[in-house]
């Protein structure tokens, strides 16, 4: 099995605790600061939306995407439950036409997937003209992405299939992949192993945040 196949297995074997997270105390107002950076992004982005990598589902229902792709099915009959359309796949190889989706998100997917290449250049395809991708995003580079990464390292069921990057790999991933920067929101500059609390999300990029949401547009693409 690949590392990638791992990566989903863990998400199917624990699906229900992975979910579970989102109604703890932190799990509540990360999700809350979270969507908070994701959600202008994809403001006024056309239908049909596709989330790569939709897990449970709670992003996909909370910002109105209709269409979910998880490889793996525990996850995919709870994003079902909230409304979903879900469908079986990776995403490097997306069961759909190209030209099909207005806006494409990826969340917190990317360091789980074997070929994040592959994976953005099939976005890529199935992206329309102008069509928006949107990926949240944990960067190595603050202290949450140390974290997580430390924890992967002494065995985290999650974290230790994920290989996270720098918000400067990120930038260059989707330079490489042909995608231009649109815009950004970046939040979670509270230290970890506290209780989080709520705050502020602000414009662009800034270092230090421990999640960061980028929307970007194929090269070749009009401006909105
Ligand atoms: C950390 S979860 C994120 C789920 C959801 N986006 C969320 O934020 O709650 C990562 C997801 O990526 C999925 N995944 C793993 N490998 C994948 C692949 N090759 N293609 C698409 N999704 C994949 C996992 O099954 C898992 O549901």
């Amino acid at each position: 099995m690949t590392k990638a196949n791992w990566a989903a297995q863990a998400f199917d074997d624990l699906a229900d605790r992975y979910d579970a997270w989102y109604d703890t105390a932190s799990g509540r107002v990360l999700f809350d600061l979270e969507l908070g950076a994701l959600r202008p992004l994809l403001a006024g982005t056309a239908g049909p939306r596709l989330e790569v990598g939709v897990g449970s589902g709670r992003f996909a229902a909370a910002l109105g995407i209709e269409v979910g792709l998880d490889p793996v099915e525990a996850p995919l009959r709870l994003a079902r439950a909230r409304g979903v359309r879900v469908l079986r796949g990776v995403g490097s190889q997306l069961p759909f036409a190209d030209s099909t989706f207005g806006a494409v998100a990826l969340i917190v997917t990317l360091c789980f997937v074997e070929n994040p290449a592959g994976v953005l250049a099939e976005v890529g395809r199935v992206l329309r003209p102008g069509g928006r991708l949107v990926v949240g995003l944990v960067p190595l580079d603050s202290g949450w992405g140390r974290l997580y990464q430390e924890k992967g390292r002494t065995g985290h069921p999650f974290y230790s299939h994920a290989r996270f990057q720098t918000l400067a790999e990120h930038r260059l991933m989707l330079a490489l992949a042909g995608f231009r920067l649109v815009g950004a929101r970046s939040t979670l500059f509270q230290a970890p192993n506290d209780q989080p609390v709520a705050e502020p999300v602000r414009e662009d990029t800034v270092s230090g945040a421990g999640f960061v949401a980028l929307a970007a547009q194929r090269e070749s693409a009009g401006t909105d």
